[in-house]
């Protein structure tokens, strides 16, 4: 099979890694999850007492982050951090420290150096974050912007975290997801769509789907687009 790619952006929560992570492993493809370079970027912050808000503090660690991405696992300079980057700390610095531009040129630089190799290994890549289908993937075959309703993707949210062993209020969740969003669609380099089916995007709200019903959906939509085959 040629090589090509897929970007999936959208909100906070709107469960583009999961979807992204699933269609990975039915199309034996890459993901490549842009978000996990930002919160592992937050992580080491974290860990090293850097204020996320002190942008010289925070670019002095850029040549530190070395993210491997295998497996829908990720690693942070050989260590498994695939839990770590979610919890709390490195969940909110990742939105802070994602506005820097120096950040974004590196993180950028780095998604598609790895976007290529897959492709020309014949691999279908996956790529999933706010700027996939505008900034490191501009050519993909299809740019889906995965979205839902903001009270289920808070409650998604919170039962994330619950999973996670962190217990936090459905109104503290959703006022956290807003503002995430808020900062995502505000900021002034590569910000997430707020118009995203005038850059192209092919829109799916999946509120009431579940994931197997949103792969289905996607599968068919790369058939109509003659991207598969009716093997796949
Ligand atoms: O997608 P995920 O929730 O893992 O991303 C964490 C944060 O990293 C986002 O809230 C966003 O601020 C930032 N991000 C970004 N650009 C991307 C992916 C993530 O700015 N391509």
């Amino acid at each position: 099979m040629k090589g090509f790619s897929i970007a999936i952006d959208g909100p906070v929560a709107s469960g583009k890694g999961t979807l992204a992570l699933a269609l990975a492993k039915r199309l034996d493809g890459f993901f490549l999850n842009t978000g996990a370079m930002y919160r592992s970027l937050a992580l080491l912050a974290f860990e090293k007492g850097v204020d996320f808000n002190d942008e010289e503090e925070v670019l002095k660690l850029l040549p530190l982050v070395n993210v491997d991405l295998r497996d829908g696992k990720v690693f942070l300079n050989g260590k498994d951090v695939t839990d770590e980057i979610k919890k709390p700390d490195p969940d909110k610095g990742s939105s802070i420290v994602a506005v820097y531009k120096k950040v974004r040129e590196v993180m950028v630089s780095k998604q598609q150096e790895l976007a290529s190799k897959y492709i020309e290994m014949g691999k279908v890549v996956i790529g999933e974050g706010r700027d996939a289908g505008t900034r490191v993937l501009p050519d993909a075959s299809l740019k889906i912007f995965l979205t839902a309703d903001v009270q289920i993707r808070a409650k998604r949210r919170q039962q994330l975290y619950k999973s996670k062993g962190v217990e936090k209020s459905f109104e503290e969740v959703l006022e956290e997801a807003k503002i995430r969003d808020e900062r995502d669609s505000s900021r002034e380099i590569d910000p997430l769509p707020t118009d995203p089916e005038k850059l192209g995007y092919w829109i799916l709200d999946n509120s009431m789907q579940t994931e197997e019903e949103s792969i289905n959906v996607i599968m068919d939509e790369l058939k109509r687009r003659g991207l598969l085959n009716d093997k796949n």
